[in-house]
C-alpha cells in the first residue's frame, strides 16, 4: 500500500539492520481492525481473465525492477547454507478485486503475489523439487480463489494455513495485523521467513497502547529467536514505493533442514528468555 493514500501510513527506513530514516509509523488501528473484521466485499465482476490482465499491468514495472532482481539473488545466493523448504504459505495478500476505490490495495495484492511466486520459482529452481503453495486470506472472492488455482497455490480457509508451518516452511506475510503474526510463530517456526521487520515491530511499539504494548513485544520476542538462528536481509525496496515497506527476510541457518531454529526456540525457553 502507498503511503499517502490516505488509508495506512507505513514506516520508511533505510536498508540495514535496524536502522530507520523516521518514525512515520501506519496507523495501527487499521492493523487491528483488519485482525478483527476486514471489510468483506460480497462478489467481484471481474473474470479470471481480467485478473490476469490487473496482474500483468500491475507488476509490469515491479517484475522488471532492480528490487525484483535483488530479491532473487539473495535467495538464489543463499540457497545453499540455509533451511530447505518444501512448503509456502502466502498470507494477507488482500482480494485482487477490492473495489473500485481500492486500487493501491489491488495494486499490493498483485505485486505481493508476484514476488512470492518470485521466489518461490527461485527455491524451486535451486531444489529441482516443486514447493507446494498455499495462500491465506479472510477477504479472499470466489474469483480470487479461482486465480490463485490457476497459478498452483492452493486457497485455504483461515486459519487452515498454520497447521503448515514448520522449519521447512517459506512463511510469507506481508504488513499482517500483529494479532495474526502472533498466531503464526507461536507454533514452529519457519525456515523462510519474509514478513513484518524487527525495526518495523520496535516502531510500533513506540506509539502503541498498553495492551498492544504487550502483543507487539511477545512478537518481537518471536522475531528475536528467529532472528538469532537466521540470516536476515532487508526485503529490497524501490525509493517511494511502500509495497514491502518494513519488511526482512529471515533465513534459517541450516545445518539440518530448518530444525535449527526450533531447537533455538526451545534453547530459549528453557532458560526463561522472554518471549
Ligand atoms: C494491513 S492489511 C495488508 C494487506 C497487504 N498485504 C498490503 O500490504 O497492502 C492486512 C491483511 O491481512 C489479512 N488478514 C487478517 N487476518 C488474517 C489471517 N488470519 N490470515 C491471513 N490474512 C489475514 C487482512 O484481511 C488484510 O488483507
Amino acid at each position: 500500500m502507498s503511503a499517502g493514500d490516505g488509508e495506512w501510513q507505513v514506516a520508511a527506513r533505510k536498508r540495514g539492520k535496524g536502522r530507520t530514516t523516521h518514525r512515520n509509523t501506519r496507523r495501527a488501528a487499521f492493523l487491528e481492525e483488519s485482525a478483527e473484521g476486514p471489510i468483506r466485499s460480497t462478489g467481484s465482476s471481474l473474470s479470471i481473465p481480467d485478473v490476469r490482465a490487473d496482474h500483468e499491468r500491475a507488476c509490469k514495472a515491479w517484475r522488471e525492477s532492480h528490487a525484483a532482481e535483488k530479491l532473487q539473488t539473495i535467495i538464489s545466493d543463499n540457497v545453499a547454507h540455509h533451511a530447505a523448504i518444501e512448503t509456502a504459505v502466502c498470507l494477507g495478500l488482500g482480494s485482487f478485486d477490492p473495489g473500485p476505490e481500492r486500487s493501491n490495495w489491488q495494486r499490493c495484492a498483485h505485486v505481493q503475489l508476484e514476488a512470492f511466486l518470485m521466489a518461490v520459482k527461485v527455491l524451486e529452481k535451486h531444489s529441482g523439487r516443486k514447493i507446494k503453495c498455499y495462500a491465506q486470506e479472510p477477504l479472499f472472492l470466489p474469483v480470487d480463489k479461482e486465480y490463485l488455482q490457476t497459478l498452483d497455490v492452493e486457497p485455504v480457509e483461515t486459519p487452515q494455513a498454520y497447521r503448515y508451518i514448520s522449519g521447512n516452511t517459506f512463511l510469507y506475510g506481508i504488513h499482517l495485523p500483529h494479532k495474526v503474526w502472533l498466531s503464526l510463530l507461536q507454533g514452529s517456526l519457519p525456515g523462510l521467513c519474509i514478513g513484518t521487520s524487527l525495526a518495523g515491530l520496535e516502531e510500533t511499539l513506540v506509539v502503541a497502547d498498553e495492551q498492544k504494548r504487550e502483543l507487539i513485544q511477545k512478537i518481537i520476542g518471536m522475531v528475536r529467536v528467529m532472528d538469532a538462528a537466521s540470516d536476515m536481509y532487508a526485503f529490497p525496496e524501490i525509493a517511494g514505493d511502500h509495497t514491502f515497506s518494513s519488511t526482512d527476510i529471515y533465513w534459517a541457518k541450516a545445518k539440518d533442514g530448518g530444525g535449527d531454529v526450533e531447537m533455538k526456540r526451545l534453547e530459549m525457553l528453557l532458560h526463561r528468555t522472554e518471549l
